[in-house]
């Protein structure tokens, strides 16, 4: 005799791929002109053809294609070139992104006139450069603002604070590519399956754990901290606060990387600023801000250890900011230690 599971009230919608997932999300919002829905696509098909390039990034040093031209003649470029390259081509082409901002350029591209172009992209087109070449996990960010004056878009309709952002995701060129992308109410990741040429719903509802025993630092830094963030570290590290607080450290030097297993496994992830880098390392626009929009949509918290990241009113294009995203009571201590309320 077979025996009928009762019919689950929502069904799993594991496997579901990105471009129904992003079609489903324009149809529940009746009267939506699919501006937003051929945004999000645009960037999925972005990020399959990046994932493409950095697959074989190691075969294109093997056969000698990093000299000026390939044997197409065409010139070969840095991956981060290209990305930014592929991004900016890709965007350009259905008339609703009105303008990009990304690390590899100096100042705001424009790319389409049309009056209803009504969203602007922020991006960093590869994320981790410096571990391409040893084969370690690399990533794309990006987020969607909305162009809130007619006209053509100018530098400073991008410098709205974070909070404004529509949506915010990275890509993960990992042991898989996976595109993790959150509207603000949630946080979904899709696994690239390279045999069909999909991304597939593979983490519903990213939800960061309260707390995690896993930090990241670049501690080779510590000499130019200031002394809340030593304090910090020395607790963490000494794990004073008793049983079941002992941490263990991980850093790849990918801010993507970083933050993926932060927000799977929890803990906190740092880049503080420092005597050398006085404002931070990492740039507010298209790596904090994305990042704080997703942390906090998983149920986690973004800080500089004293302000919330997506509060932070921009002042320029590239500015970088102190950035800590994680678990909420890891991050509730950090901001504790930084600004000085406790030392111990
Ligand atoms: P990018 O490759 O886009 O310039 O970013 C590199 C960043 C970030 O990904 C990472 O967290 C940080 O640099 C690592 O810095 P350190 O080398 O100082 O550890
Ligand atoms: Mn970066
Ligand atoms: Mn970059």
């Amino acid at each position: 005799m077979e025996s009928y599971e009762p019919a689950s009230t929502r069904p799993s919608r594991s496997g579901l791929t990105l471009e129904t997932f992003i079609l489903e999300g324009m149809l529940e919002h009746p009267g939506a002109r699919g501006r937003f829905t051929s945004l999000l696509s645009q960037l999925a098909l972005c990020s399959k053809l990046i994932t493409s390039r950095v697959r074989r990034a190691g075969l294109a040093d093997v056969l000698g294609y990093t000299g000026k031209t390939n044997i197409q003649g065409e010139e070969v470029q840095k991956l981060d070139e290209e990305a930014n390259n592929t991004l900016m081509r890709v965007l350009s082409r259905r008339g609703s992104c009105a303008a990009a901002a990304s690390e590899e350029e100096e100042t705001i591209r424009l790319l389409s006139p049309e009056p209803d172009a009504d969203y602007l992209c922020v991006f960093d087109p590869l994320d981790g450069s410096s571990n391409i070449d040893v084969n370690i996990s690399i990533g794309t960010i990006f987020g969607i603002l909305s162009k809130k004056h007619p006209g053509p878009a100018t530098e400073q309709d991008f410098l709205q604070p974070g909070r404004e952002l529509l949506a915010a995701g990275y890509v993960i060129y990992g042991s898989s590519t996976m595109f993790v992308i959150t509207t603000g109410k949630d946080v979904h990741g899709f696994t690239y399956d390279p045999t069909v040429g999909e991304f597939l719903l593979s983490h519903e509802n990213i939800r960061i754990p309260e707390h995690g025993t896993i930090y990241a630092i670049n501690e080779s830094n510590r000499e130019r901290w200031e002394p809340g963030i030593r304090n910090w570290v020395d607790w963490i590290r000494t794990g004073k606060d008793g049983p079941g607080r002992s941490y263990t450290q991980r850093w790849v030097g990918t801010l993507v990387a970083d933050a993926h297993r932060t927000l799977l496994r929890g803990g906190l992830f740092t880049y503080p600023d420092d005597e050398r880098n006085k404002t931070g390392k990492l740039r507010l626009l298209y790596e904090a801000n994305p990042f704080a929009m997703i942390f906090e949509a998983a149920g986690g918290a973004a800080t500089t250890g004293r302000e919330r990241i997506l509060d932070i009113q921009p002042t320029e294009l590239h500015q970088r900011v102190h950035l800590a995203l994680g678990s909420k009571e890891e991050i509730a201590a950090y901001d504790d230690f930084v600004s000085g309320k406790r030392e111990d």
